[in-house]
């Protein structure tokens, strides 16, 4: 079966994380890409966090499955040939240097619109334009610049950033997205366009509610479903709400069974309007459902606290497993709290292909997460990430140079 990408070609320059996972995802949809790395180092990410000595990290497994690694020092006069060719071959270019980098490399716009009018050129900043547009920035930067920080954690607590990587696969999804709109735009011009996909825009976009929040907090002063409400004040800002729902949908972690040891026997339970009756008679409340302070939710609203207080005195009966099989069959919508552990041993998604196993060849068998997209005429067979320079030589002749030309770049020290 083909590909969804096949014959897409990818100079890909990206480094750390943002970078890697949108071209990760194009390599999952079969584009061919071909990262370029300094010779001796490569990615820093090659080296850091190491489990195994003198092993590619798990940090950068991870992120660069399905790709070809080719070594080449762009700022000889050596690379700057063979980085030409490469832009010539290929149709988008893929990188998250520092801002001003790629220009000092002497690869400019006009540079790659002159070498190749149909190339795309995608990159990801940690600003767009602006008063920060120089600036470095790496995940956590990210979180607190896009509103995810100030908008998570405790009310009375510090601002706090998420285990979840939105700055960085965040925003490289969002540039995944861009390159293949761009792909087919181009499908219809034949022109190639810039990408950009500055980190802070991406965080903000996946912290839209909370946008929409400090909207209606700015208008009516309050906000019905945060847990401030009704007893403690709102300031001029969205706060931190805890594990609210953050939706229509009042929602709340709850102990379970076990929870004294367990950090992790907890669950999520949502007190779905749809299914009040079922919640009120699976915890043993029968009579709230007619009960003019809980029958409707805009009544609720006001007794949230004592009601997940009871349903907890409920869900601290079972574990979290079973409290989602009986719940689930009452169409309560719920979910446990899944420890790292857990998902990753977890025989379903093994099968499903959401978590897999890959072979590397210093490394032996690691874990890794599977194509999160499925596409049903594109399966994806996740392979291992290449070794640093591993397919130097198979990719320059396939630009069209001849083994001796190799060697004397290598002597040269260009690759
Ligand atoms: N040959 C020669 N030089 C190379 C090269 C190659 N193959 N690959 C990279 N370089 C050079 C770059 O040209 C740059 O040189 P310069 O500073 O003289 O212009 C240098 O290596 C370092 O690149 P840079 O991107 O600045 O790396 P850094 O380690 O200083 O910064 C980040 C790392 C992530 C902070 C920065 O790249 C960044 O802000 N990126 C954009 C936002 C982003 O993606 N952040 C999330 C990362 S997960």
């Amino acid at each position: 079966m083909t590909k969804a990408l096949a014959g897409v070609r990818i100079l890909d320059f990206t480094h750390v994380q943002s970078g890697p996972t949108c071209t990760q995802l194009l390599a999952w949809f079969g584009a061919d890409v071909i990262k370029v790395e300094r010779s001796g180092e490569g990615d820093a990410t090659r080296g850091q966090l190491r489990d195994i000595p003198n092993v590619d990290s798990l940090y950068f497994t991870m992120l660069n499955h399905n790709k070809r690694s080719i070594t080449l020092n762009t700022k000889t006069a050596g690379g700057r040939e063979v980085l030409d060719a490469l832009i010539r071959h290929c149709d988008v270019l893929v990188e998250n240097f520092a801002p001003g980098a790629l220009d000092r490399m002497g690869v400019t716009w006009e540079h790659i619109q002159k070498t190749n009018p149909r190339m795309i050129l995608a990159s990801v900043k940690g600003f767009g334009p602006g008063p920060y547009e120089d600036c470095k920035v790496y995940e956590n930067v990210a979180q607190c610049a896009g509103g995810a920080a100030s908008t998570t954690g405790w009310e009375d607590g510090l601002p706090m950033v998420t285990g979840a990587q939105i700055g960085d696969s965040g925003t490289g999804l969002h540039l995944a997205l861009g390159i293949v709109t761009a792909l087919y735009q181009r499908s219809q011009t034949g022109r190639g366009q810039k990408v950009l996909a500055p980190m802070q825009d991406a965080v903000l976009n996946l912290c839209r509610v909370k946008l929409r929040d400090q909207q209606r907090l700015e208008r009516t002063h309050t906000l019905h479903e945060y847990p401030q409400y009704p007893d403690g004040k709102f300031g001029d800002a969205v706060p931190r709400s805890g594990n609210a729902s953050g939706g229509g949908q009042p929602g709340s972690i709850l102990k379970c069974k076990g929870w004294e040891t367990d950090p992790n026997a907890y669950i999520y339970f949502i007190t779905q309007a749809a299914v009040w009756p079922a919640i009120c008679t699976v915890i043993g409340e029968p009579e709230w459902i007619e009960d003019e302070a809980y029958a409707t939710p805009q009544a609720r609203l006001l007794h949230l606290k004592p009601i997940f207080r009871r349903i907890e005195q409920w869900t601290m009966t079972k574990d979290k497993i079973e409290a989602m099989d009986i719940l689930n069959k009452l169409d309560i919508p719920c979910g446990p709290i899944l420890s790292m552990k857990e998902l990753a041993h977890d025989p379903s998604l093994r099968a499903s292909g959401a978590v897999v196993e890959v072979d590397h060849p210093t490394r032996g068998k690691y874990l890794t997460v599977g194509n999160p997209i499925k596409l049903s005429d594109s399966p994806t067979e996740v392979t291992r990430s290449p070794l640093l320079g591993e397919h130097t030589d198979e990719v320059l002749t396939q630009l069209g140079y001849a083994a001796g030309d190799i060697e004397r770049l290598r002597s040269q020290g260009v690759l």
